[in-house]
Formats: C-alpha cells, sequence, structure tokens
C-alpha cells in the first residue's frame, strides 16, 4: 500500500476510505491535509500533542482513522440521519473522527481537555467546516461534562454522546460525573476497552454489566479485544402522557408542598447556590418529562429532581422509569412517604427507603420528617466503581 510521507515526519495512509461515504473521505483527506501542514509549519507541535500521538506517528498513524474510528464513523454514518442528528465527541484529540463526521453531515460538537490537542482540532473545524456537504463541526476548550452548555444537546434532534478511548487518571476519577451526564443524550457510543484506564477481559465484561444496569446495549460497533465500542440507548423515560400544562413549568419549592417541608428544603437549597431547582410534584411522569426535556442547565449549575406525592397509577407502574429519571440529576429530593403508593407505616417507609439505596441511591440526608411525611435529599449512585 503506497505510503506518501507527509510533514514533520508524519505519514498519511492512501489508502480508500472504502466504508466510509464519499463526503466523510473527502473531509478526512482535508482534515489529515490541514493538520499535516499545521505540524509542519512550527517545530515542536508534535511534541505538544505528547506521547499518545508520538506513538500513532512512530506507527503512520498520525493522519488517518484508527481502524475502531473508522468502524465509528461508518457506524453513525449508517446508523444516524445527520440532518437529525447532534453528535457530542468528548475526549476528541486532534479531532479527525469528528472531522469525518462533520464532514457526512453531522452537527458535531467537539470537547478536548488538552490545550495544544484542541488547537488542533481548530484546525481540523476549519478544514471541514467549509466543504459543501459538510454539517457543522463545532471545537470546545473544556472538560466535559463541566462545559456541557444548553446549545450542546437540543430537543429537536437525537443527541448521541461518542468517547473513544479516553484513558487517563482525571478520567477514572470523574468516571461517575462523566456518566450521569451521559443520561443526559438519547445514545451513547463508548469504547469500554479504553474509559479511564484500559480494560480487557474480565474487567472489561465487568464494566459493561455495570452500565447494562443503566444503558441498554444497542449494538456492537467494533470489538477487538482491546476495543469494544458499544451503542447504548439511554433508557426511554418520557412519558406517554404530558403532565397537567399547570406543573408542566419550573415551580418555586414552597408552591408544591406543605409550608414546613418547604421550608427545610429551601433551607437547605439555598446553602448551594449554584443549585437550579426542577420540580415534579403530583404526577410522576413529570420528573421523567424534566429528566428528557434537555432543559437548560448551565455550566456551573446542578440540577435536583423533586419528586412529591406521586401516587396514582402512573407513578406506581413506572416507579423504576421514574427513579432512573432521577438519577440524571445531581440530587434528587423525594418524599418516601408518596412516592408510587402511601406509606403510612414507619417498617414500609423503611423497607422502601432500603430498596431505593441499595438500587439507585447514596443515602443522603433526611430533610423533614413530621407525621407522616417524610423527605430526604439523595445523591445518585455510581453507576461503574471506580477501578
Ligand atoms: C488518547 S486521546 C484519544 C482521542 C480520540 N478519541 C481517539 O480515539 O483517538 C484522548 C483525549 O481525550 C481527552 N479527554 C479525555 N477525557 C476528556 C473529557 N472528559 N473532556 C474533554 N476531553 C477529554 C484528552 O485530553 C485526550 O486528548
Amino acid at each position: 500500500m503506497p505510503m506518501e510521507s507527509v510533514g514533520a515526519g508524519a505519514r498519511r495512509d492512501e489508502r480508500p476510505h472504502n466504508v466510509l461515504s464519499e463526503s466523510a473521505a473527502r473531509a478526512a483527506d482535508r482534515a489529515a491535509r490541514a493538520l499535516d501542514q499545521w505540524l509542519t509549519a512550527r517545530p515542536g507541535r508534535l511534541e505538544e500533542l505528547q506521547d499518545y500521538y508520538r506513538e500513532l506517528l512512530a506507527t503512520s498513524r498520525l493522519l488517518q482513522l484508527q481502524d475502531y474510528e473508522l468502524e465509528a464513523a461508518a457506524y453513525l454514518i449508517g446508523t444516524f440521519d445527520p440532518s437529525a442528528t447532534r453528535i457530542v465527541e468528548a475526549g476528541p484529540g486532534v479531532g479527525l473522527l469528528s472531522g469525518v463526521l462533520a464532514g457526512a453531515g453531522f452537527e458535531v460538537v467537539s470537547i478536548e481537555y488538552d490545550n495544544a490537542r484542541y488547537e488542533g482540532l481548530k484546525v481540523v473545524a476549519e478544514a471541514v467546516n467549509h466543504l459543501p456537504s459538510a454539517g457543522t463541526l463545532v471545537p470546545v476548550s473544556g472538560w466535559f461534562p463541566s462545559c456541557l452548555a444548553p446549545f450542546m444537546i437540543t430537543s429537536g434532534k437525537r443527541n448521541v454522546l461518542l468517547m473513544t478511548n479516553v484513558v487517563s487518571s482525571r478520567v477514572t476519577s470523574q468516571q461517575n460525573n462523566i456518566l450521569h451526564a451521559a443520561v443526559r443524550f438519547d445514545d451513547l457510543i463508548m469504547d469500554l476497552g479504553r474509559f479511564g484506564i484500559k480494560r480487557k477481559g474480565a474487567p472489561q465484561k465487568t464494566l459493561r454489566e455495570q452500565l447494562g444496569q443503566y444503558f441498554v446495549e444497542r449494538g456492537i460497533v467494533w470489538n477487538s479485544g482491546s476495543h469494544l465500542l458499544i451503542h447504548y440507548g439511554v433508557p426511554a423515560i418520557l412519558t406517554s402522557s404530558p403532565p397537567p400544562p399547570e406543573l408542566a413549568e419550573e415551580k418555586r419549592v414552597a408552591d408544591l408542598i406543605e409550608a414546613k417541608a418547604a421550608a427545610a428544603l429551601t433551607a437547605v437549597l439555598n446553602q448551594q447556590r449554584d443549585v437550579i431547582v426542577r420540580i415534579g410534584s403530583g404526577h410522576g411522569g413529570l420528573c421523567c418529562t424534566f429528566a428528557s426535556s434537555r432543559f437548560s442547565v448551565l455550566p456551573w449549575q446542578r440540577t435536583v429532581g423533586f419528586v412529591s406525592d406521586i401516587v396514582e397509577a402512573f407513578s406506581g407502574r413506572n416507579q423504576d422509569r421514574i427513579l432512573r429519571a432521577l438519577l440524571s440529576f445531581d440530587l434528587a429530593v423525594l418524599d418516601i412517604s408518596r412516592f408510587g403508593v402511601r406509606r403510612e407505616l414507619a417498617a414500609e417507609k423503611h423497607e422502601f427507603f432500603g430498596m431505593l439505596t441499595a438500587k439507585y441511591f447514596e443515602p443522603g440526608s433526611l430533610l423533614y420528617r413530621q407525621d407522616s411525611r417524610e423527605y430526604w435529599m439523595l445523591k445518585p449512585r455510581s453507576i461503574v466503581a471506580v477501578p
């Protein structure tokens, strides 16, 4: 296979991109050429990209998609309609895959933490954005999910989160934040072999089992043993019946629960100046609606899912869906005496609380207890254990 030498000693693979559409392959070529010129323009740029890209260069793969990226691109192009899909790539590196996807017509938001690689990502964006059939590639400098902004998740489109080959101790320490943020998307494509740490065999199987409890496997995109890319669907949590209009907007806590409980709750929430409160009450489906409505959350805001007095049949039947919906909030506040059914006895509440903390939440703190009412503030449990 002929290989041509391109600047900074990098080489570009000339093989035809036979699994990519013409427009995607053209974007791959444009992006590679632009990156090559960028690398050549100033000596030292490659060093700034650090070990990962230096190693790729040593195996001549710096300016081409790797096997799993090629498969991911082909899968995304074959599975999703570019005009109806928004892709967020977290950890794109210099962003060839993002560039190819934008070239195929997708809107892509690409979030890169490392400054030098972000500079490369901007070069790729400039190279592909003017191509006639391209969608858009928006490069973002920052950490996912801290920099997640409202425009990155759109209610009018299918929202896909893509993460390949993100190995670092920072990812490991933040893996649950990342996965909780993933619940805000419709689809997640993730490399289980390279998430925080490298995983093969048993550790990879364990991670797959853990993720399977929260996300629904839709297909295997690529499996080479060391890379396992799985397409997950985020559980459908939208209620089929719309919430009553008077409840379908943000409300003050005091409007919804009795005054004393409201005072206790408001006092706690006021201590956390960065909290935004979204409330579901009177109708369990409302919580699901909020969880899936991609409501506007600014990067510095946190979300609280609030559920009070949901004892109608819908909530009883959909208890698991509602609880899963609550997992996409930073915190959940719920009245365990009025969830799904009424619980008047301490033993009933104790049993329900035990189930909640075994399966969905950390134990948390009691906000208010009076008569039979019992409001708890709970933090969604870790999705996967830190290795
Ligand atoms: C090893 S590179 C891989 C790039 C590309 N995804 C690939 O498969 O070739 C991983 C990149 O992800 C970035 N990264 C990892 N976690 C991130 C996060 N949560 N937010 C933004 N960037 C992240 C790192 O800075 C690094 O540049």
